[in-house]
């Protein structure tokens, strides 16, 4: 019985979701990643030093569920890299895809789903979005991100409890010490794998963080 109700929760996830994040993931071997080096590595948290990076951004404001806004931040993103832009091209092939949550209330959060540009589209080759799909481009500096890894699927009932082991970690790794969280109130799901991966999933939960600069992070 738990087993079949199982089942179906699943093929219901599979297949709401199969139509976008599987085709994001797929066409291509080669995927691209933001570039990082691990600077330190304690207590199941890594704190890693990104070079600069440039993610195409969706903006759901006021959502209700992290599931929910997700999928639809990342429709538009989906559209956009299937042809909904100037140049009418497909995009390369990206991970991770992250949605970026900031509460509003106990109810209410404001979301930024994004996934990666390559950095082929550098300068001025990066195909515009149609304006209708309200996408903006964000560049981030090189910066430090302390990070967490869980496996399954990233959910609405998971994700605070993630969040909150993290700070618990950061808190012991930082007793006395400077470094410090850069905003509490924003933290980061990274999601790596397509939907339809059942098992051997991987997702983080990133928080931006200051105060590394004796290891190498930006002051
Ligand atoms: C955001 O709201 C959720 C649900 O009310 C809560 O569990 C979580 O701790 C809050 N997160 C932050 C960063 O304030
Ligand atoms: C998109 O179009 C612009 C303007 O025509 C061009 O400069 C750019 O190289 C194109 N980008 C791609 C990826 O084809
Ligand atoms: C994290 O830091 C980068 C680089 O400074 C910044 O652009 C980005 O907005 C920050 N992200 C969050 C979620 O605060
Ligand atoms: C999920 O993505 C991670 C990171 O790219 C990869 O190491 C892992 O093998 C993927 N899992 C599956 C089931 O493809």
């Amino acid at each position: 019985m738990e087993n079949q109700r199982l089942f179906i929760n699943f093929a219901c996830y599979y297949y709401c979701f199969l139509g976008c994040l599987s085709l994001l993931f797929s066409g291509s071997n080669a995927i691209d990643s933001p570039q990082y080096t691990v600077i330190r590595s304690e207590l199941g948290v890594e704190i890693r030093l990104y070079k600069e990076s440039s993610w195409m951004s969706s903006v759901v404001r006021g959502g209700t569920s992290f599931e929910t806004s997700t999928k639809e931040g990342f429709h538009r993103l989906y559209q956009y890299r299937h042809g909904a832009n100037l140049n009418s091209s497909h995009l390369l092939m990206t991970a991770p895809v992250l949605t970026s949550i900031t509460n509003l209330s106990s109810h209410e959060s404001n979301y930024v789903v994004r996934f990666y540009l390559s950095s082929k589209y550098d300068g001025n080759a990066l195909p515009q979005p149609y304006p209708e799909l309200n996408l903006v481009v964000d560049k981030w500096r090189s910066h430090c991100v302390a990070v967490r890894k869980f496996s399954g699927f990233a959910k609405d009932d998971n994700i605070n409890g993630e969040m909150e082991a993290l700070v618990t970690s950061l808190d012991k790794i930082w007793s006395g010490k400077t470094a410090t969280i850069e905003d509490e109130s924003t933290y980061t799901i990274a999601q790596y794998n397509a939907s339809y991966h059942l098992s051997g999933r991987l997702n983080e939960v990133w928080i931006n963080v200051s105060g590394f600069t004796a290891d190498g992070c930006p002051s």
